[in-house]
């Protein structure tokens, strides 16, 4: 029995990987890459010992991931496979639904065929929309503003039809809100594909000298210091919320959404002057204008998850600059990986 992790190369699929490892589950990944390193899963068998299987295809590819159901005992899913990026949603919508709604139709029909019906999905919390009503609670009123968040929204609709067609279906919606931070072994960590778009990579990459100064998008937002205010979450703490989402989808059927946050919201300043103060970096800043699309302030009400999955986040801002610090001081090209599919390096992960 094993449980199959979409989008397992990716930052929080990684860290999602070592976490399900840890606690014994054996586990089946596949990702293709498109804006990951199978690196991170070499990495993820250095720091567990554990082997798996990894297969680098698409969802899309239907008949590879036929075989996926066909040789190994599924028995749940979770699934973060999907393409992120909100400014390239407005640019490519096309690209993102099909990647990620086709995909995930994809994966359902299979899960489905092969009689497994318990998921954990990977959405976010850009599925409350511009909504300002802060602590968020998962009963706001959802309305995404981008290609991206629409795809996440649609995928949430389309797994309550699924519930409502089949009531055995067990299904977890997990709102993310701002993952930071990185593996605290400085294994693991965020390797985003050129000029980050999100505030800590950005700030890492200006500490390690990489890009010049962080701009600052907006000082009038009705906030502590006009800076925009996120509900930042450590990605161990994230990962480690999926752990307990699957624990729930295996013993009860429904369809639940679960916002993973600490409940507690920073401003871009406070984020900028902590990694300051626990780095010992100086981050250079300049205030720009605000970012289209962006609202002031964005939090999370976590009660639900504490409540009914027994999380809670644990890990504090210090934390998530600090090893976020690690990562990008100790890799500071990101993940390089050359001899990845080299089995003489790694014998222990298994490429299909
Ligand atoms: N920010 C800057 N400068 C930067 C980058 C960001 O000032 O270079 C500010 C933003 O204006 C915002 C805060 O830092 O106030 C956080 O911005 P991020 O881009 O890191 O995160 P967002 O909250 O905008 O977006 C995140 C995810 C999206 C998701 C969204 C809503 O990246 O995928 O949350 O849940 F859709």
């Amino acid at each position: 029995m094993a449980v199959l992790v979409t989008g397992g190369a990716g930052y929080i699929g990684s860290h999602t990987c070592v976490e399900l490892l840890n606690a014994g589950y054996d586990i089946v990944v596949v990702d293709n890459l498109s804006n990951s390193s199978a690196e991170s899963l070499l990495r993820v068998t250095e720091l567990t010992g554990k082997e798996f299987e990894f297969y680098p295809i698409s969802l899309n590819n239907r008949p590879d991931m036929e075989d996926i159901f066909r040789n190994h005992k599924i028995e749940a899913v979770i699934h973060l496979a999907g393409l992120k990026a909100v400014g390239e949603s407005v640019s490519v919508p096309l690209r993102y639904y099909h990647n990620n709604i086709s995909g995930s139709i994809v994966l359902f029909e299979i899960m489905h065929a092969y009689a497994v019906n318990k998921i954990v999905f990977s959405s976010s919390a850009t599925v409350y929309g511009s909504s300002e009503q802060v602590p968020i609670t998962e009963d706001a009123p959802l309305g995404a503003t981008n290609a991206y968040g629409r795809t996440k929204f649609m995928i949430e609709e389309i797994m309550r039809d699924l519930h409502v067609s089949d009531p055995t279906w067990s299904i977890a919606l997990l709102r993310y809100f701002n993952p930071i931070g990185a593996h605290e072994s400085g294994r693991l960590g965020e390797d985003p594909n050129g000029i980050p778009n999100n505030l800590m990579p950005y700030i890492t990459k200006v500490a390690i000298g990489e890009l010049q100064e962080l701009q600052i998008y907006g000082c009038d937002y009705e906030t502590v210091d006009g800076t925009g205010v996120r509900d930042y979450i450590h990605v161990v703490d994230l990962a480690q919320g999926h752990l307990k989402a699957l624990e729930k989808i295996m013993t009860t059927s429904g369809v639940e959404a679960y916002n993973l946050g600490t409940g507690q919201g920073y401003s871009v300043l406070e984020m900028v002057t902590t990694f300051e103060r626990v780095t010992g970096r100086r981050i250079p800043y300049r205030i720009t204008t605000r970012r289209p699309g962006d609202i002031g302030m964005c939090y999370s009400d976590p009660t639900k998850a504490e409540r009914e999955l027994g999380w809670v986040a644990q890990k504090g801002i210090d934390e998530m600059c600090i090893d976020a610090w690690r990562w990008q001081s100790s890799n500071p090209d990101g993940y390089q990986d050359e001899d990845t599919f080299d089995e003489v390096h790694n014998p222990k992960l298994i490429v299909m």
